[in-house]
């Protein structure tokens, strides 16, 4: 390593015109993501790592790994990368598939499947293939919250497949699975090394992400379950910038494998919002979905880019393949609408690319300022505790039953509140004016971190039948119809 840090600090580094020696990038990306951390106190840590012709430039860390102790973060720290760890799950397939001949990203999924697999339409089940998983053409939604099953397994989700609502026609679309696939990667991490995951709670105050959510979250999903530091994922763009190849060129895939990988296999349609001309000086496009990375570009340049997002954290990852250029970085906290994450890796990325950056710390900490007035960002929804429910309580008390979903459980806590229970998860249920109506406070891990607004009771002849908890999943919201509450049903999930 250090040979290689010597040889950084008398080589050029930049590709552009105007000339930064490595220390001056040095010194203007501190001094600036200093400021800037600053006046975004609802990121508490950063971890940033560059990568530059197969070498790590740059790893250092910013702010502290937890507010109450105020240990800085270095470039061990780990963080976790949410959905940025669907390149890896993508990876460790298609590598899987190499070793079998009569499998491909074509293989169909029924194929892999128990005999009677099916989705929710016939045109799925006979030809959704892995390249669909991994691409996000099915246009099925992510039913995240499905996670909170703890009778969630490989072999019954299979059979709640064919109960997961489509969204879109089959391959029309780019509809965003937070599950794609189900790949699970196993590893034990070190969590005195985790910077604490922040949200905003009531009044923006940091609410630390309970470890308990984080595992629980991430343990079923290729799409969210790796930890890591800037030094780490700095060896993962490397080797995704060097074609597949390890530090002495040797490919850990074949070529044909590894082009799957980055390639188009969806168009995305819609660019985001706030990054794009005549609104800002300069674009950032995403075109088209690979296996884990968009395609995308910056300044006239090729990018693979991905984003992740979880609870506590924000990260990002851009890659410019034709220049051999990598900018990472992870921080705690909430971005909404990815704001902060572009503003850093613009202002990163133009330093690489010698270009005057079209951002400064003053800019980062007033955009969207000066280019245009606002952004509008959610804050957190202060229930109201004081709403009278619009019947008596017991009569939401039962349980409720959906087949992809499971069970929800409804009971009476004390004599005046009743809780809603998914699996490890449950909220208390707060009435709101709307009838039949509630909004979900989470409890225990979930507290202050997720609430679900929107729960919607339905009756028939004025008894209640069923529960549509539109916040599971908005656009496809599941119904749980209720049981006879004196036998629960043995459920056909197994
Ligand atoms: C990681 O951080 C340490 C101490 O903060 C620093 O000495 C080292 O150079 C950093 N590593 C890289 C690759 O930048
Ligand atoms: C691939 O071959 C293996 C071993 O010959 C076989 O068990 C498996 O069913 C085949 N898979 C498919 C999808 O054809
Ligand atoms: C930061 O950028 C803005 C807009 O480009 C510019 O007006 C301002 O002078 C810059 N500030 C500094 C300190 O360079
Ligand atoms: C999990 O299984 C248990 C035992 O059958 C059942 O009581 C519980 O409601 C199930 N949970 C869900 C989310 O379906």
């Amino acid at each position: 390593m250090e040979p290689l840090l010597a040889a950084c600090l008398v080589l050029p580094l930049f590709v552009g015109g105007q000339s930064l020696t490595p220390s001056e990038f040095e010194a203007r990306v501190d001094d600036t993501l200093n400021k800037v951390l600053k006046c975004h106190p609802q990121n508490p840590g950063l971890t940033v790592s560059v990568v530059k012709d197969g070498r790590l430039l740059f790893a250092r860390g910013y702010g502290v790994t937890d507010v109450s102790t105020n240990t800085p973060v270095t470039n061990e720290t780990l963080f976790q990368i949410a959905s940025a760890s669907k390149a890896f799950a993508a990876t460790l397939l298609v590598k899987q598939l190499e070793r079998h001949s009569n499998l491909s990203i074509y293989t169909k999924v029924k194929d892999l499947m128990e005999p009677g697999f099916g989705f929710s339409t016939h045109i799925r089940t006979t030809n959704a293939d892995l390249r669909d998983l991994m691409a996000h053409t099915l246009a099925l939604p992510s039913n995240s919250y499905l996670r909170f099953d703890s009778n969630l397994t490989r072999e019954n989700l299979q059979r709640r497949m064919p109960y997961i609502e489509s969204v879109h026609p089959f391959r029309t679309s780019f509809v965003y699975t937070a599950r794609n696939g189900q790949f699970h990667i196993c590893t034990t991490p070190d969590f005195s090394k985790v910077a604490t995951g922040y949200t905003n709670g009531p009044g923006f105050r940091h609410v630390p992400v309970s470890h308990a959510l984080t595992r629980k979250w991430a343990i079923w999903a290729g799409s969210n379950s790796v930890l890591t530091n800037g030094i780490d994922y700095a060896k993962w763009m490397n080797f995704h910038l060097n074609d597949g190849k390890d530090k002495s060129g040797l490919p850990l895939l074949n070529a044909k494998s590894f082009a799957y990988l980055h390639a188009p296999h969806n168009l995305i349609t819609s660019t985001g919002r706030y990054f794009r001309q005549p609104l800002v000086p300069v674009t950032t496009a995403d075109t088209s979905y690979a296996f884990g990375w968009k395609n995308g570009y910056y300044r006239g340049n090729r990018i693979l880019r991905h984003t992740g997002t979880t609870f506590g954290y924000s990260s990002m990852v851009t890659l410019f393949p034709d220049l051999n250029l990598g900018v990472f970085t992870s921080m705690t906290g909430q971005d909404e609408h990815y704001i902060l994450r572009h503003l850093l890796h613009n202002f990163l990325s133009d330093n690489l690319l010698g270009v005057t950056p079209w951002l400064n710390a003053t800019t980062m900490c007033s955009f969207p300022n000066p280019w245009y007035p606002s952004i509008s960002y959610s804050h957190y929804v202060i229930i109201d505790r004081t709403v009278s429910a619009s019947r008596p309580l017991s009569e939401y008390v039962g349980i409720y039953h959906n087949d992809a979903y499971g069970e929800v459980r409804v009971t009476m806590e004390g004599n005046d509140h009743l809780v809603l229970n998914y699996g490890v998860a449950s909220w208390k249920l707060w009435p709101k004016h709307s009838h039949d109506q509630f909004q979900g406070e989470g409890q225990g891990m979930l507290f202050e971190t997720l609430d679900i607004h929107q729960i919607k009771f339905h009756s028939s002849h004025s008894k209640i039948i069923s529960v549509e908890i539109i916040t599971f999943q908005s656009n496809a919201p599941p119904i749980f119809t209720k049981m006879s509450s004196s036998q629960p049903i043995s459920s056909v999930l197994g």
